[in-house]
């Protein structure tokens, strides 16, 4: 009955039930906007978001108070201590699926926005397998979605490749990359840029390296507990992930996400499997598409499409709660996604928006996102709990140390016993 990952996330959370709330009162005429967006690409992107908010509620201060780190490492456990002391900011970044539900609709830290969808007519405008089954609960809806990325991207240096003779075709086979790894092995060059000083750059590699082999039905598989993580499929992509570590730059562990997308750009390493975010580092650098650097689905993966939803909530108790809905109102327009996601790389949530306004990286995401298979990103929160999307960045700690195939499985295995479609 559990095929669908987010039906098995929604029936486990209709279960859950809701806790209390923390009360407020402030300034007014203020609004606190937490995230994570700092990196030029992100910081770029969430001023054009205030730019739009600002021509709705002209006098209206935005607190901005983004917390560095990619992927939210460093953000999240701060926003967990402000929700769980009663000082929630009025609205924060979330993923969808168990990001929002599991940590913070489960625990009562939000107010649902259903009375926004009825009103702006979001009940179409936004797909509605998104809506319904990641960010709902008891038919309540709990988030605004500012855009969707696409996971599963390898990026790379187009004159780098040209250089060593190196040609992507519009997919690519493990062997094709290896291949191409090599060529530039030999000449020296660092293949693959990798920039985990938080680790999850690395999960996230292994992530897209699994959806490879495993497939978006063995994904489905893996998540419903139809498949054991230490099935000999599972082994076999976390024997590629080890491969792959041959061809990574050695300051991998001291770069940032985002440097290793510098690294790229300077020619320092060739390809990086990142998130689209990446578009919006290429995108503030003033590079040129396929000029300059070029794209294709992480090798295997071509007909899937790894979402990453940006979304956001509102908080119990905001201390600025009406601005916080102009906010999220603001957030859900037509125009603030468009000018949001052409500097960040993912692309609208909504499905009504102008698309010749959008570059070629966009339209090729938009319409993978139109055909393609959709996967839940465990990395980004969405498809299990936070307790398992840590195991998997411990497990992948471990293996960077040890290179040991069967600890690492077996860890996924351990992890995965508590997931709730295995009780
Ligand atoms: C993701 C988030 C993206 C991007 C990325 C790197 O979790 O969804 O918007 O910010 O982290 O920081």
């Amino acid at each position: 009955m559990h095929n669908n990952p987010y039906l098995v996330v929604l029936a486990f959370l209709c279960t859950l039930s809701q806790a209390p709330i923390a009360a407020h009162s402030a300034d007014e005429n203020k609004l606190e906007v937490f995230s994570w967006w700092t990196s030029g690409g992100e910081a770029a992107a969430l001023d054009a978001l205030f730019g739009v908010y600002k021509q709705q509620d002209p006098g209206v201060e935005i607190i901005n108070a983004a917390v560095a780190g990619g992927g939210g490492f460093a953000a999240r456990p701060l926003l967990q201590t402000r929700l769980a002391g009663g000082n929630p900011p009025d609205t924060w970044q979330s993923h969808p699926g168990w990001e929002l539900l599991g940590q913070y609709v489960e625990p009562g830290y939000c107010e649902p926005i259903t009375d926004l969808y009825k009103t702006n007519g979001w009940d179409t405008a936004f797909p509605k397998e998104l809506v319904v089954n990641l960010m709902t609960k008891d038919r309540k809806i709990y988030a605004v979605l500012a855009g969707i990325h696409r996971g599963n991207v390898l990026w790379y240096n187009t004159k780098l490749l040209e250089k060593n003779g190196i040609k992507v075709g519009d997919r690519m086979t493990f062997d094709q990359f290896f291949a191409a790894c090599d060529k530039l092995k030999a000449t020296g060059i660092a293949a693959l840029g990798v920039g985990d000083s938080q680790i999850w750059a690395s999960a996230q590699l292994f992530e897209n390296t699994l959806l490879g082999v495993v497939g978006p039905k063995g994904w489905t598989d893996l998540f419903d507990g139809t498949m054991q993580w230490d099935d000999p499929k599972v082994k076999e992509a976390i024997k590629l992930f080890g491969k792959m570590q041959d061809y990574i730059n050695r300051d991998h562990s001291a770069l940032s996400w985002d440097q290793a997308i510098k690294a790229l750009m300077e020619g320092k390493v060739a390809f990086s499997s990142m998130g689209d975010w990446a578009d919006g580092e290429f995108l503030k650098a003033n590079l040129k598409e396929k000029e300059d650097f070029g794209w294709v689905s992480h090798p295997g993966t071509s007909g899937s499409f790894v979402i990453i939803g940006d979304g956001f909530a509102l908080a119990k108790g905001a201390p600025h709660k009406e601005a916080a809905l102009a906010w999220l109102k603001s957030v859900g327009s037509k125009e603030a996604q468009e000018a949001f996601n052409r500097l960040k790389g993912s692309i609208p949530a909504r499905t009504d928006v102008d698309r010749s306004k959008f570059d070629a990286y966009h339209k090729w995401s938009m319409d993978s996102f139109a055909k393609d298979k959709p996967v839940a990103s465990c990395v980004h929160g969405e498809a299990a709990p936070a307790a398992f999307q840590q195991a998997l960045n411990d497990a992948v700690t471990a293996f960077l140390g040890d290179k040991n195939v069967d600890n690492f499985a077996n860890a996924l295995v351990e992890a995965a016993r508590e997931l709730p479609s295995a009780k």
